[in-house]
């Protein structure tokens, strides 16, 4: 029984296997409205979501499964003070699968180890969103025909945006891509996630501010919302917000076969005037999402099915218990029984990351 927290949860061979089951469902819907008859998916969403949480619902209802859940905490007992470690264990009572949405970095990946039911991470904070990536792939796959030789331009909110930092490590798994991050300074992407990319002449990384100035380069542009929410001072929000709006006058010097990609939900960072234009994908991104989800909880469930036994993740390295993480959005702020844990990633240089949030500390 395995769950899916990150990307990286799944091989290479089992993303392309995924693409090509979503590939299949589109083509051949009828063959899998039984798949999961008798099955229910708890969507636990702790945080507001339009897309992930009805097309996690709707990719059940086509396998013919059953849905129960939330959408706010609000409503839920993590208003009286229960914890996403029992609140999990609870609902593997009345479920066989889990979407959790929550905005606290390491949560869904506490839930995996509490659940006895496979868990899928719908988004963690500014941290990971990796079926997102899946309806990115499937979206880049279907319009451009290729995972590799790409250069793809992401604008916007490359601090916050989790959704950029998970198609960046999907990426890098394939060939020749070159990144292109436009940002405003105050929102380039965090280290950590540029130091992930392989320095092995398959991939180049360039940061800008102009947009206009690249345009012409792009095979893809993945445009973002700057996220207020993320944001602990509201005036860095309002100075922040408009710097990039994508207008039909901006694509002028595009190619004719770019595609336009943005997780949504956008605010005015693309106008509804390109919405029309051929290259635009994003409401193609909405659809491939919700097959690449239905793919997902068929694979994870038939898995479960097959090895009830929980999976664990490779425990091997060095760890540190010794440390408390500083990052305000981790899970251990607010989950008071969980023990801090670090794990070295660099002796030479004494840095290691905390476990739930990937949040680095010198040691
Ligand atoms: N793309 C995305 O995660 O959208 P929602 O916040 O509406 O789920």
């Amino acid at each position: 029984m395995r769950s899916v927290i990150d990307i990286l949860d799944l091989s290479v061979e089992e993303v392309n296997a995924l693409l090509a089951t979503a590939e299949d469902m589109i083509a051949n819907p009828k063959k899998y409205s039984d798949a999961c008859r008798g099955k229910k998916l708890a969507t636990l969403f702790f945080e507001p979501s339009t897309r992930t949480r009805l097309s996690f619902e709707a990719a059940m209802y086509e396998l013919g499964g059953n849905v129960i859940g939330f959408s706010s905490a609000k409503d839920t007992s993590a208003s009286k003070g229960e914890s996403v470690a029992d609140t999990s264990k609870v609902i593997s009572c009345y479920a066989d699968i889990i979407a959790m949405r929550h905005p606290k970095e390491g949560a869904p990946f506490v839930s995996s180890q509490n659940a006895s039911i496979p868990v899928i991470n719908a988004g963690d904070g500014g941290h990971h969103h990796p079926t997102q990536t899946l309806a990115d792939l499937l979206t880049i796959q279907h319009e451009k025909g290729r995972l590799k030789d790409l250069t793809i331009g992401f604008c916007g909110d490359l601090k916050f945006g989790r959704t950029v930092h998970s198609l960046i490590t999907a990426l890098c798994r394939y060939e020749n891509i070159n990144f292109v991050m436009i940002s405003p300074d105050e929102l380039k992407l965090p280290g950590y996630v540029k130091n992930e990319i392989p320095e092995n002449g398959s991939f180049t990384y360039r940061e800008t501010t102009d947009l206009e100035a690249v345009m012409p380069e792009l095979d893809i542009l993945y445009m973002t919302r700057v996220q207020q929410e993320r944001f602990d001072d509201i005036a860095e929000y309002l100075r922040l917000r408009d710097a990039y709006i994508l207008t039909p006058e901006k694509l002028v010097p595009a190619k004719k076969d770019l595609i336009i990609l943005h997780p949504l939900p956008r605010v005015n960072e693309i106008s509804v005037a390109i919405d029309d234009d051929p290259r635009a994908c994003y409401f193609k991104q909405v659809r491939n999402g919700k097959y690449m989800r239905m793919a997902l909880i068929l694979k994870l469930i038939r898995e479960a099915e097959e090895n009830p036994t929980r999976v664990q993740k490779n425990t091997e390295g060095t760890y540190l218990y010794d440390y408390k993480c500083d990052n305000p959005r981790c899970i251990t702020t607010t989950e008071q029984e969980l023990k801090q844990i670090f794990r070295v990633v660099s002796a030479e240089h004494r840095i290691c990351r905390c476990i739930y949030c990937d949040t680095k500390k010198k040691y």
